[in-house]
């Protein structure tokens, strides 16, 4: 397995599958490059996971600061899944002359549902900008997105399509850890007692299935997240690719949660997602 910081040397690896990250590698991205190993459309190609940590996505300087950086490990994960190349470039090979134009126009789902969009705001600037750089750079033919980003995920695939990037966006399901939380480079910031309390918030995505009408799946998964002493940024049932609210009898969407877990003087945030169904009546 190769490890490449100049673009330059990227050449003889077009046209593979992609898997972006930033890096501080876990199980969930573990999955990401085994599932892009076993798509069709791989015929063969190299499988490229980049590790850089995308400075223009992050609206809280303290969160960039404190993000886990462990190169050594990465590569190690990298290796044993299976991927041919890990690209860890500079921010200069990136983002050339300091440039970091954000894209022109982000599409709806980045900017109107109100969710990760107004809470981490210019975060869909970077991601969309950092992604769409790194497809130029890479060149891939297909790439693989975690679903536990599921506004991420909407906002990549809506901003392929409406630029015509020629590039297949395979969603990857959310890995668990046992108890339900889902997997995140975050988690490690959790003391014991925040990591049980964390759970929450897988429990109240599955709680919510019991609910029959929208209004009732939130509001239950908003009492659970309080009951836990979470601190609720959203918990709602959204149209499950643009992420606006649904009527109240609606049958079908996607369930999201941001909320809060305090962890000994600090906050941590996190996000996780489960489709929503009425199930028959019994
Ligand atoms: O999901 C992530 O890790 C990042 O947002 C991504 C897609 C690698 C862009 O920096």
């Amino acid at each position: 397995m190769q490890v490449i910081t100049d673009p330059a040397a990227l050449g003889p690896y077009f046209g593979g599958v992609f898997v972006p990250t930033m890096g501080a590698l876990h199980a969930g991205h573990a999955r990401l490059v085994e599932c892009a190993r076993d798509l069709p459309a791989r015929r063969e190609a190299p499988i490229v996971v980049s590790v850089f940590v995308n400075p223009t996505q992050f609206n809280d300087p303290a969160d960039l600061a404190r993000y886990p950086r462990t190169l050594e490990a990465d590569v190690e994960v990298c290796r044993r899944a299976g991927a041919e190349v890990v690209f860890a470039p500079g921010i200069s090979a990136v983002y050339p002359q300091g440039s970091t134009s954000p894209p022109r126009d982000l599409p709806a789902v980045a900017t109107e549902p109100q969710l990760e969009d107004a809470h981490r705001p210019g975060h869909f600037a970077g991601v969309c900008q950092v992604v769409r750089r790194l497809f130029e750079l890479v060149r891939p033919r297909a790439a693989v997105f975690g679903e536990k980003d599921w506004q991420q995920l909407q906002v990549i695939r809506a901003m392929s399509e409406q630029e015509d990037l020629g590039v297949e966006i395979v969603p990857v399901p959310t890995v668990r850890e046992h108890d339900g939380l889902a997997m995140s480079s975050r988690n490690i910031f959790l003391s014991p007692d925040a990591r049980s309390r964390a759970a929450a918030i897988s429990g109240a995505l599955c709680e919510a299935g019991a609910a029959r009408t929208v209004p009732a799946a939130q509001a239950r998964m908003r009492e659970i997240l309080l009951a836990a002493g979470l601190v609720v940024e959203y918990a709602v049932v959204r149209e499950p690719r643009t992420l606006m609210p649904l009527p109240a009898d609606a049958t079908h969407g996607r369930a999201l949660i941001a909320a809060q877990v305090r962890s000994g003087a600090g906050m941590v945030r996190l996000i996780d997602n489960a489709e929503w169904r009425v199930s028959p009546e019994s």
